[in-house]
């Protein structure tokens, strides 16, 4: 397996450039990071004079970026706290390449962000749950084969073997929970797989994934995950379940209905991130 991994240099290094450049463009310590996950990316545009920085400006971010999604972080004040976003992710699909799918948490990180929020557009498994509904992710599976940790460790980071057992944070999960009922909002809880993609799965693989306790299934989140557990950062992730997995329904997926059906429950969305930000 073949791996093209920037330009050589070591990753501290790397990550010391991009710092640097953020902190002159003005992203001083951050408190909470958020990765805005397909169809999702509109919630960006909440955070009021914002600092936008598009990721082929930020030095070691803008290699490899595919340029029909949003790539940007946008840095600003939202609701009491100072937030990153990143509007726009780096899916492993695009190159293989975990370290790149993983490099914004690990700049978010160095930021300085004590929390992290990550969201995604997945498929649905769990047939008592709808497609359109959101999924508080309380653990993953990783069918990646891969893994972003590969590969000498970052010790600035955290542990050569870190520790998986709380990567999505127990207590920031319940009172999410509790906060999105008193809204009104149903946040289903459950296992995120995440598989390489970019096909969709097929339905005797979604049948595979539902018998090893997978509940969504999505093509990223786990990259970001791991590599802010290895940091010590609480994260909560979110699905929106935006279509029943391949072979539910019967019908095909395609990439635009995900797109569609996420546009579509913007406001909802909002409301949950709106929870999450303010725990
Ligand atoms: N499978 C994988 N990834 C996805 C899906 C799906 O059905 N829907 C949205 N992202």
């Amino acid at each position: 397996m073949s791996m093209i991994k920037y330009s050589g240099k070591e990753p501290v290094i790397r990550i010391r450039e991009s710092l640097e450049f953020l902190h002159e463009k003005g992203v001083i310590d951050p408190e909470i990071g958020i990765v805005l996950g397909t169809g999702l990316n509109d919630f960006a545009d909440r955070i009021k004079d914002p600092i936008v920085l598009d990721y082929n400006e930020i030095p070691n971010m803008e290699s490899g970026w595919v340029s029909d999604h949003r790539g940007e972080l946008v840095y600003g004040e939202y609701l009491g706290k100072k937030i990153v976003v990143m509007a726009g992710r780096f899916h492993y699909y695009e190159s293989h390449n975990m370290d790149k799918a993983a490099y914004p948490t690990r700049v978010m990180a160095s930021l300085g962000i004590k929390r992290l929020i990550l969201t995604n557009s997945a498929g649905c498994i769990n047939e008592s749950f709808e497609a359109g509904s959101f999924m508080l992710i309380n653990d993953h599976i990783n069918l990646s084969g891969d893994n972003p940790l590969i590969g000498r460790n970052i010790d600035e980071f955290g542990p050569r073997f870190p520790d998986m057992t709380f990567t999505y944070d127990p207590e920031l999960r319940a009172e999410l929970k509790e906060r999105a009922a008193t809204e009104g909002i149903k946040l289903n809880e459950g296992v995120y797989c995440m598989m390489s993609g970019p096909s969709f799965e097929t339905p005797a693989e979604i049948r595979m994934l539902r018998t090893v306790g997978a509940d969504a299934v999505g093509m990223s989140t786990v990259p970001e995950a791991i590599v802010a557990s290895h940091a010590g950062i609480k994260t909560i992730g979110i699905s929106f379940l935006s279509n029943m997995a391949a072979g539910v329904t019967g019908k095909p997926i395609t990439g635009e209905e995900v797109s569609k059906a996420a546009a579509e429950s913007r406001a909802t969305f909002a409301k949950v991130l709106d929870l999450a930000i303010t725990l």
